[in-house]
């Protein structure tokens, strides 16, 4: 156990100091040793094999998982850093690694189990036979029918249902870029993502259920043709799955020539065939967009051999999977932790993977453990959101309930201690060991994670870096913030690693400015040790080692675990023409961790009434998607600016959070802040929106938010 950590700093420590020092070491719990018993990494050893004086050559045991075409004659080349290629030589087929090489021991073992939302609907187990029949299929009709080949890119903006890993894997069986599009992104946030990936076709459904209803879903098809088209790429077909084969769903016409029926184009396919490409390890596998601090989308490219190496490998050890297991994770496919911890990872170790339609509370909170004891799920992966919502709304039905969960996984925000330690009695059960694992789109895998069966789980904090990875916490100076001195600074990855990302798609130098430029001093270098990634985000180590992750440093707003950039929100409420000026913070938010607010001033002549508000939140809604759905909007006489015209947003901030709102006194114009406050919070408290006293950490990132 560790010791508090002493709380005796100097008056001129930084406020993230004091904030590390006022949070309570918390006690440990060890893994339940039923776990340990069965534990894919059980012996410490495995520590030994991945230490610094072994790196990077400890990363061909993750290769080594995977069937390849061509061994790989260089683990890792730094030639070209920060552009890092591993495994190079190596060819292989991503395809063919989650469902070929599995028809010898696993044909008849269901590979997907889709559970619709209905509950009226059947189950639909997939097996890895049939998997193979279906991707082979859609891949003849991606080739033949779309004309698309290796290197090629498409983007699918599916809901989650078993056709969206199909098409996934049929993608990488030809070697073509898939880049999907999160279903409740909007056909114009998809749009942008068509065109900066370049993509002439787009694979979509009619409709799906969320919460009861069956929703349109390809009436975003030509909001997403459209806005592409402005930006200069055509689409020439979009691919439209049908939730019910033969009856269409949605109320929006189909586009002669553009649009076709999947079901009906795979007629001519039946029984068709495709040999998997081989293909260099660094061909790109995958696009997927996230948000940064300016408004273009980052699409993050991601490597076939390195990538599938590092979720297979973190699938192994710190989802604990095993062949025989139900593992059911309810992210959506449409983010990162879809793709890695749904699909490639627990498909290449050949497992069951338990894909889920719809909202985890639809018709009751419940639901989830009706479904886990139904189909026997025993490894359990979601986000503090959903635990918080469930915790709310059914905190006594897990106990009802006769399943049995080994592992868990939380993932995408910090959880708040008392959150985590309901995890682990009431949807636990006591039995389960919990992963706090902390990572992100660029990472491709898990950064910081314990070992499940190895290591003592801490409420809050991730634990230790994952097998092979080397953080380094740096001030801004770049200078190294010791373990256990309680300050908080940029959590940085001293060495690459197989899972990071290429670079973002078209945008190369913003790739080495963003996330290598900060900290490196000789540009020239090919020295992987002269490229720390700098990952974005605050964090402190605790003597024990472990690892608290604070939240973002960048004009980031992580909303329920998904990232919102202030410039995207800012830019879409700047469409309205009424608008003059608009800035987004971030409110806490007891089940989402934080939601969205936003501020704007008008144009000279335009009144403040509820249209122009409901165009501001229409055109975030339209542009982005309704995640992004601000909780309030205020319409502001002017923004509190700098003396050189930037808006402060932390004095919102603290507006929208009633905290202090800290030194006013540089600004152009003080006087506007205190009208602010009392417009916000008078407002908020007639609704009775008045927020808790925030935690410590909490508090810092509403006092730093944006920069000034
Ligand atoms: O701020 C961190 C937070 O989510 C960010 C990454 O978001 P995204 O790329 O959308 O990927 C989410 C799923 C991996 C990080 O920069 N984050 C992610 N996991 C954790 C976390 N914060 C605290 N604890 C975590 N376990």
């Amino acid at each position: 156990m560790t010791e508090p950590i002493d709380d005796d700093l100097g008056p001129d420590e930084s406020s993230e100091a004091l904030i590390a020092v006022h949070w309570r070491e918390e006690g440990y719990y060890p893994p339940p040793a039923s776990f340990v018993a069965q534990a894919n990494a059980a012996d410490p050893a495995i520590l030994d094999a991945f230490t610094e004086d072994k790196y990077p050559e400890c990363f061909n045991a993750y290769a080594d998982l995977l069937d390849w075409y061509k061994p790989w004659h260089t683990t890792l080349d730094t030639s070209n850093a920060p552009f890092w290629k591993w495994f190079v030589g190596g060819e292989l087929n991503a395809s063919y690694n989650c469902v070929d090489r599995h028809l010898a021991d696993k044909a008849n073992k269901a590979a997907l189990i889709w559970i619709p939302e209905p509950e009226s609907e059947a189950h639909a187990a997939i097996t890895y036979r049939e998997l193979y029949n279906r991707v082979n299929e859609v891949a003849a009709l991606l080739r033949d029918f779309a004309g698309l080949k290796t290197g090629d890119r498409v983007t699918l903006h599916m809901p989650m249902v078993p056709e969206l890993p199909i098409v996934m894997l049929a993608c990488a069986r030809l070697g073509v870029i898939h880049s999907q599009v999160f279903a409740g992104f909007s056909g114009t946030a998809a749009g942008h993502r068509i065109a900066d990936s370049g993509s002439n076709v787009l694979i979509t459904m009619d409709g799906y259920y969320r919460s009861g209803d069956l929703l349109d879903h390809k009436i975003k098809t030509d909001e997403a043709v459209e806005a592409a088209a402005k930006e200069g790429q055509t689409v020439d077909k979009v691919l439209v799955f049908r939730r019910y084969p033969g009856k269409y769903s949605a109320q929006t016409p189909m586009v002669d020539g553009r649009d076709f029926f999947v079901d009906e184009l795979l007629k001519d396919y039946k029984g068709a065939l495709v040999e998997p490409v081989s293909l260099p390890a660094e061909a790109p596998l995958f696009l997927m967009y996230t948000s940064g601090t300016t408004g273009r989308p980052k699409g993050c490219q991601h490597s076939t051999g390195g990538y599938l190496s590092y979720v297979a490998g973190t699938s192994k050890y710190y989802q604990d999977i095993h062949p025989d297991d139900t593992y059911w994770c309810m992210a959506d496919i449409g983010w990162i932790t879809g793709h890695s911890y749904i699909v490639y990872g627990p498909l290449a170790l050949g497992t069951t993977s338990v894909i889920y339609e719809g909202t985890p509370n639809y018709p009751d909170p419940a639901r989830p453990w009706r479904e886990a004891v139904k189909l026997g799920v025993n490894i359990f992966h979601t986000s503090p959101t959903s635990i918080r919502m469930l915790r709310k709304v059914g905190p006594d039905e897990p106990a009802k309930f006769d399943y049995h969960f080994k592992h868990m996984t939380t993932v995408g925000e910090p959880i708040e201690p008392q959150v985590w330690r309901w995890y682990y009695e009431s949807i636990g059960k006591g039995e389960a060991v919990i992963v706090d694992t902390w990572w992100q789109t660029e990472t491709g895998g898990f950064l910081g994670s314990t070992l499940p069966g190895i290591h003592a789980m801490k409420p809050g904090s991730c634990g230790p870096a994952a097998l092979g990875i080397f953080p380094v916490i740096l001030d801004e100076d770049g200078n190294e913030v010791p373990q256990g001195s309680g300050k908080a600074g940029n959590i940085c990855i001293r060495n690459p690693w197989p899972g990071v990302f290429q670079t973002i798609w078209g945008q190369p130098d913003r790739f080495v400015s963003t996330y290598f430029a900060k900290y490196n001093k000789d540009p020239k270098s090919t020295d992987w040790h002269d490229w720390p990634y700098f990952a974005g985000d605050g964090a402190v180590q605790a003597a024990d080692g472990y690892f608290r992750i604070l939240g973002r440093v960048d004009d980031v707003i992580n909303v329920a675990g998904h990232r919102l950039g202030t410039k995207e929100l800012e830019s879409a409420a700047l469409t309205v023409p009424e608008v003059a000026e608009a800035a987004a913070v971030p409110v806490v938010d007891d089940i989402r961790g934080r939601a969205v607010e936003m501020y704007v001033s008008l144009k000279p002549g335009y009144a403040a009434t509820p249209e122009v508000e409901g165009k501001v939140r229409d055109a975030i809604v339209t542009d982005i998607g309704k995640i992004a759905r601000p909780k309030n909007i205020w319409i502001v006489p002017d923004m509190p600016k700098t003396r050189s015209g930037k808006i402060m947003r932390r004095v919102i901030a603290a507006a929208s959070n009633f905290t202090d709102t800290g030194d006013i006194t540089t600004l152009a114009n003080p006087e506007v802040v205190e009208k602010i406050r009392q417009q916000v919070q008078s407002t908020k408290v007639a609704k009775g929106e008045v927020p808790r006293e925030l935690s410590e950490t909490e508090l810092a990132e509403i006092k730093h938010f944006g920069s000034e």
